[in-house]
C-alpha cells in the first residue's frame, strides 16, 4: 500500500493524486483521501484503480489545503469502498500500511465500550482509539501519543484532524515513511519516490519514530517519546524511479522493507477477521492431488525446498523439489492428477519456463508463484499467485524470497485444510502466527549491529559452512548462496546430520560455521554437531532463539538471538539475520553488492 499526506499553500487533492499514482506499484484495489473542506474533515474513496476516485473527485472537487491519501492493496477486509482507506470519523482520518496485530482484542474492547464499526479493517481499530482519546478531551498530539504503545505490529501511519488545518502526524513501526521539506509546505510519503514532484528534501523517519507535522516544519520524536534530528537529505526526486531511502544499496533497503512487503503478501491470503487462508480459486482439488513437483532456480528453489517440509507436513501429500535445468531435462515421469509449483521472482528464468512446459506436456496442474505477475512463466501457468513483494533490484535475491516464503507457506495450509490433516483450531493458529511475522522480522532487523561487528570475521574467511535441519536446511543453503553471491567468498550449505559424512574434514580455526537453529524438536541433534565442530577448533556463529542460546554449548559460539516463535515462521524470520551476513561481510570486502560481478538478475538464457 502507499500512504501520502500533504501540509500544501492550495489545494492539494490532485498532488495527493499525483503522489499516489507514483505509488501504484505498490497495489492497487482501492484508493482514497481525506482533506479538511473548511476546516472539516472530508473522505473520498474508490474501489478498484486510482482512475476511479479520480473521477469521483472529479464530480465532488475537494478544495483542502491539508490533506491524506492511500492506494490499498487489500491486507484485510475485502477490496471495497467500505474497506478503503482513509478510515475515520468525526475527528480524526487514518491511511495505513501492515498489519495491527492485536486489532482484535481492541476492537472487542471499543466494541464493549459502545463504538459501531464503518469497515471490517483493522486500520478502523486505530482511528477509532485515536477518537475516544479526543472525545475524553485530549490533543491530537497527546491522543496519538496515548494509542501508539496499545498497537501491536509492523506498520506505518498518518493522520488527518478536523479543526486542524496545519497538522498532520506521522508514525513508524516496521513500514516505512519519508517526510519531505517544502517551502512553507510539508508532505509524508511511504518512500521518495511518492514526494518526486514536490521536493527533493527529505528524512526518512527510523524504526519507532513518530512525527508531528506543520507547514513549518516536523518535530520528530523516537519511541520513547525523546524528540530527535533525522537528517534531512538532497534527493535527485524528480529523477527517481525506484528509491533507496536512506540505504547504501538496494539489497540493504530491500532488506528493510520485508516487514512491510510481506504483510501485503500475507493480508492477500489471509483473511485475518475469520483467520483462514483464502487463495484464488485452484484448477484442481487439492484433496485429490497425489503428489506435488516443485521446480525452480536459485534463491526461488530454496524456497520451494522448505516449501516442501510444509506441504508434506501440513498436506500429508509427497513433494519432489527440483532444480529447473535437472527437472526439464531428467523427463522424470509425472503421474496425470499431479501439481507442479513453478517459483520465479522475475517469472522469465528460462529453464523454469521450460520446466513448466514440460509439467504441462505431462498433464500437470502449474501453479506459478511469481513475483512479476505479467510475466511469461505467470501468463502460462493454470493458476498464479503472486508473492506482492514490489520490484526487486539487488541481483541477490531477498524480500522475494520471503515473500515466496509467505505464499507457499498459505498455500501449504489450504493444502492441510483441504486433506483434513489441519483442524480449523490448527488453521487458526497458524493464521495467527504469519500474522506476527512482519513484527518478527522489525525485531531481527535490529540484530544489523552486531552482525556488522561479526561480519569482520567471516570477512577474514576463505571458506564458511552454514548448517541447518528440517526448513532450516534448505534455509542454510540460501544463507551460502547469499554469501558466495555478493562476497565472493565460498559458502556451503549442509543439512546438519550431513556434517560428519564428509565437511567436517574442512574444518579448522580458521573455518567458520553459521548454525541456523531454533530451539526446535530436533535441537538437540544440532548441539551434538556443534560440539563436533566445536571440539576442532571451528567458529560457531549460532542464530537463535533465548532456549536455543541457553541450551547451546558455551565454548567457541557466538550468538545472534531472535525471539521465540512458531516453527512455521522460522524460514521467513531467521532469513532476516541470513541475508544480513551476507550484506554486512559483502560490505566490508568492497564488491558491488547490488550487482555482484558475473551474475543477472534474470536469466533468460540455459
Ligand atoms: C538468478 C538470480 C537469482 C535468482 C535466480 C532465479 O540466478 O541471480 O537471485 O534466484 O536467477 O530467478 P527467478 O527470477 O526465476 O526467481
Amino acid at each position: 500500500c502507499g500512504i501520502v499526506g500533504i501540509l500544501g499553500k492550495s489545494a492539494v487533492a490532485d498532488k495527493v493524486v499525483e503522489s499516489l499514482r507514483r505509488l501504484e506499484y505498490r497495489g492497487y484495489d482501492s484508493a482514497g483521501i481525506a482533506t479538511l473542506e473548511n476546516g472539516h474533515l472530508e473522505i473520498c474513496r474508490a474501489e478498484g484503480k486510482l482512475r476511479n476516485l479520480e473521477t469521483k473527485l472529479d464530480k465532488h472537487p475537494l478544495k483542502g489545503h491539508a490533506g491524506i491519501g492511500h492506494t490499498r492493496w487489500a491486507t484485510h477486509g475485502k477490496p471495497s469502498e467500505r474497506n478503503a482507506h482513509p478510515h475515520g470519523t468525526k475527528r480524526v482520518a487514518v491511511v495505513h500500511n501492515g498489519i495491527i496485530e492485536n486489532f482484535r482484542e481492541l476492537k472487542e474492547e471499543l466494541k464493549a465500550a459502545g463504538v459501531t464499526f464503518r469497515s471490517d479493517t483493522d486500520t478502523e481499530v486505530v482511528a477509532q482509539l485515536v477518537d475516544r482519546e479526543l472525545l475524553s478531551g485530549k490533543e491530537p498530539v497527546a491522543a496519538v501519543a496515548a494509542v501508539l504503545p496499545r498497537l501491536k505490529g509492523a506498520f506505518a501511519l498518518g493522520f488527518l484532524f478536523d479543526g486542524k488545518t496545519d497538522l498532520l502526524i506521522a508514525a513508524r513501526r516496521g513500514s516505512p515513511l519519508a517526510i519531505g521539506y517544502g517551502n512553507g509546505e510539508m508532505f509524508l510519503g511511504s518512500d521518495a519516490i511518492a514526494l518526486g514532484p514536490f521536493t527533493d528534501r527529505i528524512a526518512y523517519l527510523e524504526e519507532g519514530d513518530w512525527a508531528v507535522l506543520t507547514r513549518e516544519g516536523a518535530e520528530i520524536r523516537d519511541e520513547t517519546g525523546r524528540i530527535v534530528e533525522r537528517a534531512v537529505q538532497k534527493v535527485p526526486a524528480g529523477a527517481l524511479l525506484v528509491d533507496k531511502g536512506n540505504h547504501r544499496h538496494f539489497m540493504a533497503k530491500e532488506i528493510y522493507e520485508q516487514p512491510e512487503v510481506i504483510s501485503h503478501t500475507f493480508g492477500h491470503y489471509l483473511d485475518l477477521d475469520t483467520e483462514t487462508v483464502c487463495l484464488p480459486e485452484l484448477p484442481f482439488d487439492p484433496k485429490e492431488v497425489q503428489h506435488i513437483s516443485i521446480t525452480a532456480c536459485g534463491t526461488a528453489l530454496y524456497a520451494g525446498a522448505v516449501a516442501e517440509y510444509w506441504l508434506e507436513r501440513f498436506g500429508r501429500v509427497p513433494v519432489s523439489t527440483d532444480i529447473a535445468s535437472e527437472f526439464r531435462y531428467r523427463e522424470t515421469p509425472l503421474a496425470p492428477g499431479g501439481v507442479t509449483i513453478v517459483i520465479s521472482q522475475s517469472g522469465e528464468t528460462a529453464d523454469t519456463l521450460a520446466s513448466l512446459r514440460y509439467a504441462k506436456e505431462c498433464g500437470q496442474k502449474v501453479v506459478a508463484v511469481v513475483n512479476v505477475p505479467t510475466s511469461t512463466i505467470a501468463r502460462e501457468a493454470d493458476v498464479v499467485l503472486p508473492i506482492l513483494a514490489g520490484p526487486e533490484i539487488g541481483v541477490a535475491s531477498t524480500k522475494a524470497f520471503t515473500c515466496q516464503l509467505a505464499t507457499l507457506a498459505c498455500l501449504s495450509v489450504a493444502f492441510g485444510r483441504a486433506k483434513g490433516v489441519l483442524s480449523a483450531d490448527d488453521e487458526h493458529k497458524l493464521v495467527r502466527a504469519f500474522m506476527e511475522v512482519p513484527r518478527l522480522m522489525t525485531e531481527a532487523l535490529k540484530l544489523s549491529p552486531e552482525i556488522e561487528v561479526l561480519a569482520r570475521t567471516l570477512a577474514k574467511a576463505r571458506d564458511v559452512l552454514y548448517l541447518g535441519r528440517g526448513t532450516n536446511y534448505p534455509l542454510s543453503l540460501e544463507g551460502a548462496l547469499k554469501l558466495k553471491e555478493i562476497s565472493y567468498i565460498h559458502a556451503e550449505g549442509y543439512a546438519g546430520g550431513e556434517l560428519k559424512h564428509g565437511p567436517i574434514a574442512l574444518i579448522d580455526e580458521k573455518m567458520p560455521v553459521v548454525v541456523i537453529a531454533p530451539h526446535d524438536r530436533i535441537f538437540d541433534k544440532t548441539v551434538s554437531n556443534m560440539e563436533e565442530v566445536a571440539a576442532r577448533g571451528g567458529k560457531i556463529i549460532l542464530v537463535t532463539d533465548p532456549k536455543g542460546a541457553e541450551a547451546a554449548p558455551v565454548n567457541a559460539v557466538q550468538k545472534l538471538i531472535l525471539p521465540e516463535m512458531p516453527a512455521t515462521v522460522c524460514p521467513m524470520v531467521y532469513s532476516i539475520p541470513v541475508q544480513l551476513i551476507a550484506y554486512h561481510t559483502a560490505v566490508i570486502m568492497g564488491t558491488d553488492v547490488d550487482q555482484p560481478r558475473n551474475l543477472a538478475k534474470s536469466v533468460t538464457v540455459e
